[in-house]
């Protein structure tokens, strides 16, 4: 089989906007405590966080990682987390029906990502609390001092303010599942006054509202319509979740699932612009795609815990996805997503980091690893930043259930101008045939391949554990060649790939 890809240096998408290689961290499970905190590991630093863990995060070079949830943050109340350890309390988490022991909170987390290179975006709880939480929680965050807040925090031992730009204003308010539910109005009032108060502290600050859980919701895509239009004017993201599941175990219709996610993208964006039009005017709202993963493989075994059998223990095994070869391929597939549509999605943030449907798992007093979907994360990463290409492709495909035709190469293509570097990402969907790719590289002084990384496996159900910390992991590519400013290379059946070329 053989596909053409077509890369010229003028066609291009839009800058590709770091932030869509954020993360995402919740008082969930082991996310926090025994996922980044566990003073008595060997490993830990100082304020108990775990090095091992911290390393692994840092490779990844995230950009930003939303806090304290998620489902958590709509009961959550951020004093608990502030002041002397002995004296917070512990709290019941109704979202995951477990204990809150409150030993991490913003101070904790906020020196936490200073360890790990990042940026902080939180998320104010406009479940439970509202205008009044928000206005204090930022200024607590982000006043200098001299006021009631501001002034606690310096006690609590933090003197500079954090100046956190990015807020998001709630957490999936549209699902009957969170504490404090809306309807669109409801919700698209409450978040405008919310955010009128907040930028009355701040003009500058990034605020993101709650779009729709996933587009099965049967209040999507009206719900962005009614939220945009008590909003448009003050907020600058509107925020979308989406998890892929291959629960049928139909790798094809799986491997398929990112049509349904770019029509998602395509829908949201189009209300944006409807209610941009409507409403006359000049500013430009973009999408926070700040939950996305796959998720499925725990669902079973959390029942007993979500169901309240299990009592309300402290920091269960929850969300625990293992995650194999084939899920590689899917995130892989996302991330093509996300670069094509540079445009419109300013911010992504894979759910959750550690743990919790998490690239990165670990064991309490035990090692931490990189679980197979790491990989194709830290390489976009690390290597797509830039400038989205506007990639003419050609391949043969497949029907499948979300698409009549579904390309069997997905490929995004990233121009990174300053360092004189072309990187594109590939992922092969064939199950049983390769496919001898020619990418024709037109407008750049043809250059060289300096690195290719290619995954395979024969069982798309190979995974790597504490033991097998490796059974699942990039190799270097070979055969990959430039000629004529053609770059040819031959994708395996279902394999991912990273070429770059130095132009
Ligand atoms: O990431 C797990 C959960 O998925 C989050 O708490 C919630 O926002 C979403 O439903």
């Amino acid at each position: 089989m053989r596909a053409t890809v077509t890369a010229h240096k003028d066609f291009t998408i839009s800058a590709i906007d770091n932030r869509v290689y954020g993360a995402f961290l919740e008082h969930l499970g082991r996310a926090i405590y025994t996922g980044i905190y566990e003073p008595d590991h060997p490993t830990a630093d100082k304020n108990g966080m775990r090095g091992d863990v911290a390393k692994l995060v840092k490779d990844v070079n995230i950009p930003v990682v939303r806090y304290p949830g998620g489902n958590f943050v709509s009961a959550y109340d951020w004093e608990d987390g502030i002041g002397p350890r002995d004296k917070r309390p512990t709290r019941l988490d109704l979202a995951w029906h477990t204990s809150e022991s409150n030993a991490v909170g913003i101070h904790e987390f906020a020196d936490w990502c200073a360890t790990v290179g990042t940026e902080m975006m939180l998320a104010v709880n406009l479940g439970s609390r509202g205008v009044d939480e928000a206005r204090n929680f930022l200024e607590y965050v982000n006043h200098p001092g001299g006021s009631y807040w501001s002034d606690k925090r310096i006690k609590n031992g933090r003197k500079e303010p954090w100046n956190v730009k990015m807020w998001c204003l709630g957490n999936e308010m549209d699902g009957p599942w969170q504490v404090g539910h809306k309807d669109a109005t409801e919700y698209g009032k409450l978040a405008a006054n919310t955010a009128r108060a907040m930028r009355m502290f701040d003009k500058s600050l990034e605020l993101i509202v709650c779009g729709s859980s996933n587009s099965d919701m049967a209040s999507y895509p009206d719900w962005e319509r009614i939220v945009l239009e008590h909003t448009y004017d003050h907020v600058d993201h509107i925020s979308l979740h989406m998890y892929f599941a291959n629960r049928d175990k139909n790798t094809a219709n799986y491997l398929a699932l990112n049509h349904k996610l770019e029509t998602y993208i395509e829908t949201v964006a189009s209300t944006i612009r409807q209610v941009k039009s409507k409403r006359k005017s000049k500013r430009q709202v973009y999408i926070s795609f700040d939950e996305w993963n796959v998720w499925y493989h725990s669902n079973q075994q959390d029942r007993k815990i979500l169901e309240g059998n299990d009592g309300w223990p402290h920091a269960p095994g929850l969300l625990e996805d293992i995650y194999n070869f084939e899920d590689v391929l899917m995130v892989g597939l996302i991330l093509n997503s996300f670069i094509r549509r540079a445009d419109v999605v300013k911010i992504a943030c894979i759910a959750q980091l550690v743990n919790v449907i998490a690239p990165i798992m670990t064991e309490k007093g035990g090692p931490a690893w990189a679980q197979t979907i790491y990989y194709p994360y830290y390489f976009a990463s690390v290597f797509g930043r830039g400038t989205a290409l506007n990639l003419i492709v050609n391949s043969p495909g497949y029907e499948s259930a979300h698409a009549e035709k579904t390309p069997y190469v997905d490929v995004s293509g990233v121009h990174d101008e300053a360092n004189g570097t072309l990187t594109f990402f590939l992922v092969n969907r064939q199950a049983t045939e390769s496919i001898d790719t020619d990418v024709s590289l037109q407008g750049f002084a043809t250059g060289k391949i300096v690195d290719h990384q290619v995954m395979t496996h024969s069982n798309l159900e190979a995974v790597n554990t504490a033991k097998k910390q490796t059974e699942v992991a990039p190799r270097k590519g070979s055969g990959a060649s430039i000629a004529n400013g053609t770059l040819s290379a031959k994708l395996p059946p279902y394999s991912y790939q990273m070429i770059r070329v130095k132009v």
